[in-house]
Protein backbone atom coordinates (compact mmCIF):
# COMPACT_ATOMS: atom_id res chain seq x y z
CA UNK A 1 0.00 0.00 0.00
CA UNK A 2 0.97 3.58 -1.00
CA UNK A 3 0.71 6.17 2.14
CA UNK A 4 0.88 9.79 0.98
CA UNK A 5 1.10 11.98 3.15
CA UNK A 6 1.01 15.60 2.24
CA UNK A 7 1.24 19.19 4.27
CA UNK A 8 3.14 22.19 4.57
CA UNK A 9 5.94 22.87 6.93
CA UNK A 10 6.22 21.76 10.25
CA UNK A 11 2.23 20.68 10.49
CA UNK A 12 3.95 17.12 11.87
CA UNK A 13 3.93 15.44 8.60
CA UNK A 14 7.06 14.29 9.10
CA UNK A 15 6.78 12.62 12.75
CA UNK A 16 3.35 11.12 11.41
CA UNK A 17 4.98 9.54 7.63
CA UNK A 18 7.82 7.92 9.77
CA UNK A 19 5.33 6.36 12.58
CA UNK A 20 3.09 5.27 9.72
CA UNK A 21 5.86 3.76 8.41
CA UNK A 22 6.88 1.66 11.49
CA UNK A 23 3.67 0.66 12.46
CA UNK A 24 2.31 -0.75 8.80
CA UNK A 25 5.86 -2.16 8.25
CA UNK A 26 6.60 0.20 5.19
CA UNK A 27 9.79 1.88 4.11
CA UNK A 28 9.62 5.76 4.16
CA UNK A 29 10.69 8.42 2.42
CA UNK A 30 11.22 12.04 3.14
CA UNK A 31 10.97 13.85 -0.15
CA UNK A 32 11.49 17.58 1.33
CA UNK A 33 15.02 15.96 1.68
CA UNK A 34 15.48 15.64 -1.84
CA UNK A 35 15.12 18.99 -2.30
CA UNK A 36 17.09 19.87 0.47
CA UNK A 37 20.12 17.98 -1.12
CA UNK A 38 19.46 19.90 -4.62
CA UNK A 39 19.27 23.59 -2.21
CA UNK A 40 22.25 22.71 -0.62
CA UNK A 41 24.33 21.22 -3.52
CA UNK A 42 23.21 24.66 -4.98
CA UNK A 43 25.25 26.28 -2.01
CA UNK A 44 28.52 24.06 -2.82
CA UNK A 45 28.53 24.91 -6.34
CA UNK A 46 28.44 28.74 -5.68
CA UNK A 47 25.57 29.21 -7.73
CA UNK A 48 22.43 30.87 -7.63
CA UNK A 49 18.84 28.92 -6.52
CA UNK A 50 17.17 30.72 -8.19
CA UNK A 51 18.84 29.98 -11.52
CA UNK A 52 17.03 26.82 -13.57
CA UNK A 53 20.26 26.23 -15.03
CA UNK A 54 21.79 26.17 -11.99
CA UNK A 55 19.70 24.31 -10.18
CA UNK A 56 19.28 21.41 -12.64
CA UNK A 57 22.72 20.87 -12.53
CA UNK A 58 23.13 20.43 -8.62
CA UNK A 59 20.27 17.58 -9.17
CA UNK A 60 23.37 15.55 -9.79
CA UNK A 61 23.95 15.70 -5.87
CA UNK A 62 26.23 12.86 -4.79
CA UNK A 63 23.72 10.22 -2.16
CA UNK A 64 26.22 11.06 0.74
CA UNK A 65 24.80 14.47 1.01
CA UNK A 66 21.16 13.14 1.87
CA UNK A 67 23.52 12.74 5.52
CA UNK A 68 24.91 16.03 5.91
CA UNK A 69 23.35 17.49 8.84
CA UNK A 70 22.76 20.81 7.56
CA UNK A 71 20.19 19.46 5.25
CA UNK A 72 17.94 20.08 8.44
CA UNK A 73 19.15 23.78 9.16
CA UNK A 74 16.38 26.70 8.40
CA UNK A 75 18.84 28.06 5.33
CA UNK A 76 18.44 24.43 3.40
CA UNK A 77 14.90 24.46 4.08
CA UNK A 78 14.40 27.92 2.05
CA UNK A 79 16.88 26.91 -0.68
CA UNK A 80 15.23 23.93 -0.86
CA UNK A 81 11.69 25.99 -1.44
CA UNK A 82 13.50 27.92 -4.05
CA UNK A 83 14.78 25.05 -6.43
CA UNK A 84 11.23 23.49 -5.80
CA UNK A 85 9.82 25.96 -7.83
CA UNK A 86 12.06 24.90 -11.22
CA UNK A 87 10.37 22.66 -13.32
CA UNK A 88 13.16 21.13 -14.60
CA UNK A 89 14.22 20.13 -10.81
CA UNK A 90 10.82 18.50 -10.37
CA UNK A 91 11.01 16.82 -12.99
CA UNK A 92 15.00 15.24 -11.84
CA UNK A 93 13.41 13.92 -8.68
CA UNK A 94 9.85 12.88 -10.07
CA UNK A 95 11.74 9.32 -11.32
CA UNK A 96 13.59 8.60 -8.05
CA UNK A 97 10.01 9.53 -6.13
CA UNK A 98 8.12 7.35 -8.16
CA UNK A 99 10.64 4.45 -8.15
CA UNK A 100 10.31 4.36 -4.75
CA UNK A 101 6.33 4.97 -4.41
CA UNK A 102 5.92 1.87 -6.50
CA UNK A 103 8.09 -0.73 -4.93
CA UNK A 104 6.55 -3.99 -4.17
CA UNK A 105 4.58 -3.87 -1.06
CA UNK A 106 4.15 -0.17 -0.66
CA UNK A 107 5.53 2.53 0.68
CA UNK A 108 5.37 6.08 2.67
CA UNK A 109 5.93 9.30 0.98
CA UNK A 110 5.97 12.46 2.67
CA UNK A 111 6.22 15.74 0.59
CA UNK A 112 3.92 18.44 -0.78
CA UNK A 113 2.91 16.53 -3.76
CA UNK A 114 2.38 12.95 -3.26
CA UNK A 115 -0.76 13.03 -3.56
CA UNK A 116 -1.42 15.17 -6.62
CA UNK A 117 2.04 14.09 -8.32
CA UNK A 118 4.14 11.41 -7.37
CA UNK A 119 1.26 8.82 -6.78
CA UNK A 120 -2.18 10.29 -7.20
CA UNK A 121 -3.31 6.53 -7.39
CA UNK A 122 -2.17 6.35 -3.66
CA UNK A 123 -5.54 4.59 -1.07
CA UNK A 124 -4.21 6.37 1.86
CA UNK A 125 -3.72 9.99 1.46
CA UNK A 126 -3.72 12.25 4.19
CA UNK A 127 -2.86 15.96 4.06
CA UNK A 128 -1.51 17.25 7.69
CA UNK A 129 -2.17 21.48 8.19
CA UNK A 130 -1.23 22.98 11.91
CA UNK A 131 -1.82 26.96 12.64
CA UNK A 132 0.88 29.13 12.17
CA UNK A 133 1.44 29.86 15.40
CA UNK A 134 1.30 26.10 16.82
CA UNK A 135 3.74 25.44 13.81
CA UNK A 136 6.08 28.23 14.69
CA UNK A 137 6.18 27.02 18.15
CA UNK A 138 6.81 23.20 17.79
CA UNK A 139 9.97 25.22 15.47
CA UNK A 140 11.12 27.17 18.37
CA UNK A 141 11.18 24.82 20.63
CA UNK A 142 12.98 22.08 18.86
CA UNK A 143 15.58 25.18 18.04
CA UNK A 144 15.51 25.80 21.37
CA UNK A 145 17.01 22.52 22.54
CA UNK A 146 19.30 22.05 19.74
CA UNK A 147 20.63 25.32 21.67
CA UNK A 148 20.01 27.90 18.47
CA UNK A 149 18.99 31.06 19.07
CA UNK A 150 15.66 32.55 17.07
CA UNK A 151 12.95 34.87 17.53
CA UNK A 152 9.54 33.18 17.37
CA UNK A 153 8.35 36.24 15.50
CA UNK A 154 11.32 35.31 12.60
CA UNK A 155 10.35 31.51 12.64
CA UNK A 156 6.67 32.97 12.16
CA UNK A 157 7.31 34.91 9.29
CA UNK A 158 9.75 32.46 7.92
CA UNK A 159 7.19 29.55 7.80
CA UNK A 160 4.49 32.16 6.00
CA UNK A 161 6.91 32.84 3.58
CA UNK A 162 7.60 29.39 2.47
CA UNK A 163 3.71 28.20 3.01
CA UNK A 164 2.96 31.36 0.17
CA UNK A 165 5.99 30.08 -2.29
CA UNK A 166 5.02 26.40 -1.84
CA UNK A 167 1.14 27.10 -2.48
CA UNK A 168 1.39 29.83 -5.20
CA UNK A 169 3.74 27.95 -7.48
CA UNK A 170 2.85 27.07 -10.58
CA UNK A 171 4.14 23.51 -10.53
CA UNK A 172 3.08 20.87 -8.08
CA UNK A 173 1.78 23.39 -5.65
CA UNK A 174 1.04 22.77 -2.37
CA UNK A 175 -2.70 21.52 -2.45
CA UNK A 176 -4.65 18.74 -0.81
CA UNK A 177 -5.14 15.78 -3.33
CA UNK A 178 -9.46 15.67 -3.45
CA UNK A 179 -9.46 12.51 -2.12
CA UNK A 180 -7.26 13.12 0.56
CA UNK A 181 -8.22 13.21 4.25
CA UNK A 182 -7.45 16.52 6.21
CA UNK A 183 -5.63 16.01 9.72
CA UNK A 184 -5.39 18.94 11.57
CA UNK A 185 -2.37 18.65 14.30
CA UNK A 186 -2.49 21.72 15.94
CA UNK A 187 -4.47 20.78 19.14
CA UNK A 188 -2.82 17.12 19.26
CA UNK A 189 -0.24 15.80 21.14
CA UNK A 190 2.54 13.67 19.34
CA UNK A 191 0.56 10.70 20.19
CA UNK A 192 -3.05 11.55 19.21
CA UNK A 193 -1.95 13.22 15.96
CA UNK A 194 0.10 9.86 15.32
CA UNK A 195 -3.42 8.24 16.41
CA UNK A 196 -5.50 9.45 13.88
CA UNK A 197 -3.34 8.94 11.30
CA UNK A 198 -3.08 5.34 12.08
CA UNK A 199 -7.10 5.28 12.29
CA UNK A 200 -7.03 7.03 8.88
CA UNK A 201 -4.69 5.09 7.32
CA UNK A 202 -6.21 1.69 8.70
CA UNK A 203 -9.93 2.79 7.53
CA UNK A 204 -8.48 4.18 3.69
CA UNK A 205 -6.93 0.29 3.54
CA UNK A 206 -10.31 -1.25 5.17
CA UNK A 207 -11.90 0.46 1.97
CA UNK A 208 -9.28 -0.20 -0.54
O1 LIG B 1 9.44 19.15 3.92
P1 LIG B 1 10.62 20.08 3.91
O2 LIG B 1 10.45 21.28 4.80
O3 LIG B 1 11.90 19.35 4.19
O4 LIG B 1 10.73 20.61 2.41
C1 LIG B 1 11.59 21.65 2.06
C2 LIG B 1 11.04 22.34 0.81
O5 LIG B 1 11.14 21.44 -0.30
C3 LIG B 1 9.58 22.74 0.88
O6 LIG B 1 9.39 24.04 1.42
C4 LIG B 1 9.13 22.66 -0.56
O7 LIG B 1 9.38 23.89 -1.23
C5 LIG B 1 10.04 21.61 -1.18
N1 LIG B 1 9.36 20.34 -1.39
C6 LIG B 1 8.59 20.19 -2.53
N2 LIG B 1 7.99 19.00 -2.81
C7 LIG B 1 8.13 17.97 -1.98
C8 LIG B 1 8.89 18.09 -0.79
C9 LIG B 1 9.48 19.31 -0.52
O8 LIG B 1 8.44 21.15 -3.30
N3 LIG B 1 7.55 16.80 -2.30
Amino acid sequence: MIIAVDGPTASGKGTIAKALAAHFGLPHLDTGLLYRAVGRQVALNGGNPDDPADALVACAFPDSLLDDPELRSEASGGLASRVSLHPGVRQALYERQRAFATQPGGAVLDGRDIGTVIAPEAPAKLFVVASVSARAERRFKEMQAQGRAVALADIAADLEARDARDRSRAEAPLVAAADAVLLDTSDLNRDEAIAAAIAIVTKAAGSC
